[in-house]
């Protein structure tokens, strides 16, 4: 892998293992090399990019400015984003909203987007909170863009989607694994519908953007990415989301048995009577 990217805040040339992000060195080791290195200080201005928090970079800035189009921010909107990283979304995002509020776990990536917003002048509209998203209480904001971990895109998801009616938000643009995509955006008799499909349907509309390369990435990722965008429903249907989790698992566990052979099982039956009565017809 080699070449010169611009405009973007990446400034320099890149080899296989390390790249240069403004004035910082980001390095992607094999994983043997990695562990040996784990532990070990950073030299002054580099950072070594970690494959278990997904740490692959979006680069390429008609993607980075595709996203942000897509995502219909007004100039009043608080925008929240998970995983910044090292700012490459976050300063096209600051160029249009009002405020970003920034989740980032890694405070080396903090540190480095800090710097780069402070040098742009734009410090003051960016709320950093370093911290795990799956565990944060997330500040009001109007809608999410996010190129997020993929590790963690089905718990954060259903985080952000079962969590519309304490807060509620416009739209969510997220960049993910294309295959986590096709499944959101599967319906019925799909190969790829599943449980997670009948979840996000139950409270939110899910809308393809596009597919994205995986030469837009630093370093380059194995698995494909697409960008969707999903809008929570209005109305939210009137049932226990507890037990309507228990039910779809049920109901998705038993790959090879219709429903009707499933609830035939009379411990399965007891289970679910109470979730679908008045609510949902089998
Ligand atoms: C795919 S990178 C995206 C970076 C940046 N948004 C970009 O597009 O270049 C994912 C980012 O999420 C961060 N991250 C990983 N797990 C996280 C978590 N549980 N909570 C918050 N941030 C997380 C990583 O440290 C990394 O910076």
């Amino acid at each position: 892998m080699s070449g010169k990217l611009s405009g973007n805040g990446v400034t320099s040339t890149c080899n296989r293992i390390t790249y240069k992000v403004h004035s910082w060195r980001l390095r992607s080791y094999p994983k043997e090399q990695w562990r040996r290195r784990r532990g070990e200080g950073e030299e002054e201005g580099s950072i070594q990019l970690l494959k278990s928090r997904g740490q692959h970079l979006l680069t390429n800035p008609r993607v980075l400015e595709s996203i942000v189009r897509t995502s219909r921010i007004k100039p009043e909107d608080t925008v929240l984003e998970i995983g910044p990283g090292t700012g490459n979304l976050t300063l096209k995002l600051l160029e249009v909203a009002k405020k970003v509020v920034a989740v980032e776990i890694d405070k080396r990536m903090v540190e480095i987007l800090c710097k780069r917003t402070a040098e742009g002048g734009l410090r003051d509209r960016l709320n950093v909170i370093c911290s795990d998203a799956l565990k944060t209480d997330f500040p009001q904001f109007d809608l999410v863009v996010a190129n997020i971990p993929y590790g963690i895109s089905s718990r954060l998801l259903a985080k952000l989607v079962f969590g519309t009616k304490l807060n509620p938000f416009r739209s969510a643009t997220l960049l993910l694994q294309k295959e986590f995509a096709r499944r959101l955006l599967a319906k019925p008799g799909d190969s790829e519908f599943n449980r997670l499909s009948v979840n996000v349907k139950l409270l939110a509309e899910v809308e393809f953007i596009m597919d994205v390369s995986k030469n837009d990435f630093l370093p380059r990722p194995k698995v494909d990415s697409s960008v969707v965008k999903v809008y929570p429903k209005n109305v939210i249907p009137d049932v226990n989301l507890e037990e309507w989790w228990a039910f779809t698992r049920t109901c998705f566990n038993k790959k090879n048995k219709t429903l009707g052979a499933t609830f035939k099982a009379k411990e399965e039956v007891s289970g679910v009577n109470e979730v679908v009565k008045g609510t949902w017809a089998l």
